[in-house]
């Protein structure tokens, strides 16, 4: 056993649940181990049920925690659901931001009466955002090699290379480095296009004398990287190089700010004040970070809007920005692990602003 199940099975009861049908596939990866694309599970204190289809019998096998009694269902695996639950009265929790409503019909019109469907989400994800030991390690190796993948891309240059061809190179060498793929598409973007917080790699040639935002990260058994540098083409002229400072400041701050029991919503406004500071609010239009995990993107969030406290084991990110329509954007993005009195700081990729040909 994992504990996973364990430690998911005591959080029901609050839940108002006896059992879970788990049919998030991330959610179902992080229980029992399976990574193929059709799967659910069950999960109770006396109940641990996988269940596939035919072609990925052989892969459960292997994949799946011993722990979870494995079982074969029709491809609709929902059609499986009510030979796998145990006798008697039963509240079935089911996930209800990702149960489709023709799913909830389905389950509703074949399960028996003695079962009533009950909306529990975001209870693996509960668990899920305090990462075990054996998880920051795997966060580490991903960032490390993500790292690694932009010290080669500097080396290379930027000027006269397309924005897309960087995006190659970087993804290149995070596969090369062991990466499975990049936890997301990567963002190179430069001049005036950086200042899309999540703009798309054009076949744009990079000039001298611009600001290039590089969003990045590697994906290693499962686990996600995620790092933003903003590196400057030639010499930057002041009022550039005051933002750059600007959200470098409030990057140091976020960082600063981290540990177990702040809340997201502070550790956001900490940074926030520092760019509000400096004149430049209105151009930060984003939440100060998130958590990474199995996602690239999940909890906690550290927003205005968080209604998340920081836990120690959470990994999060702090990544402000300043966006500047039609002139340029800067955003600074390190990868973090929560402890009980700060944070260690996954990223190594130096700070400062890099200038580079
Ligand atoms: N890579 C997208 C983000 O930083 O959230
Ligand atoms: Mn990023
Ligand atoms: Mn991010």
């Amino acid at each position: 056993m994992t504990g996973r199940p364990e430690r998911l099975s005591a959080l029901l009861p609050e839940a108002g649940v006896d059992l879970l049908l788990v049919t998030n596939l991330v959610n179902v990866r992080y229980l029992t181990g399976y990574t193929g694309s059709n799967g659910l599970a069950l999960v109770g204190p006396q109940t641990c049920v996988f269940i596939t289809d035919f072609r990925y019998v052989e892969q459960a096998a292997v994949e799946v925690d011993p722990a979870f009694e494995r079982q074969r269902a029709a491809q609709d695996l929902i059609d499986g659901v009510s030979d796998a639950l145990p006798p008697g009265e039963l509240r079935l929790g089911f996930d209800d931001a990702q149960v489709t409503v023709r799913q909830h019909a389905r389950l509703r019109e074949q399960l028996p009466e003695r079962v009533e469907l009950v909306p529990a989400g975001q209870l693996v994800e509960r668990l899920r955002v305090i990462k075990e030991p054996q998880e920051i390690d795997r966060i580490r190796a991903a960032t490390q090699l993500a790292d690694a993948a932009f010290e080669q891309l500097l080396w290379g240059g930027l000027v006269g290379r397309t924005e897309s061809e960087l995006v190659g190179v970087l993804e290149r060498a995070m596969r090369e480095g062991g990466a499975q793929r990049p936890s997301f598409e990567a963002i190179v973007a430069a001049g005036p296009h950086s200042a899309l917080p999540h703009a798309h790699p054009r076949d744009v040639e990079i000039g001298r004398g611009e600001l290039v935002v590089i969003d990045w990260g590697a994906e290693l058994d499962g686990y996600c990287s995620d790092c933003t540098r903003t590196v400057a083409t030639g010499d930057p002229d002041a009022m550039t190089r005051e933002v750059y400072e600007l959200v470098l400041q409030a990057q140091i701050a976020g960082v600063e700010a981290i540990k177990a029991g702040m809340s997201g919503r502070d550790v956001d406004a900490v940074a926030r004040a520092v760019i509000e500071a400096g004149g430049h609010g209105d151009h930060f239009g984003h939440g100060l970070g998130h958590g990474v995990g199995l996602e690239i993107h999940e909890g906690p969030r550290l927003s205005q809007r968080s209604d998340d406290d920081l836990q120690s084991g959470n990994a999060v990110t702090v990544e402000p920005g300043v966006y500047l329509p039609g002139q340029f954007g800067v955003r600074i993005e390190d990868l973090i692990v929560v402890t009980d009195d700060g944070c260690e700081i996954l990223t190594s990729v130096r700070k400062h602003l890099i200038s580079t040909d």
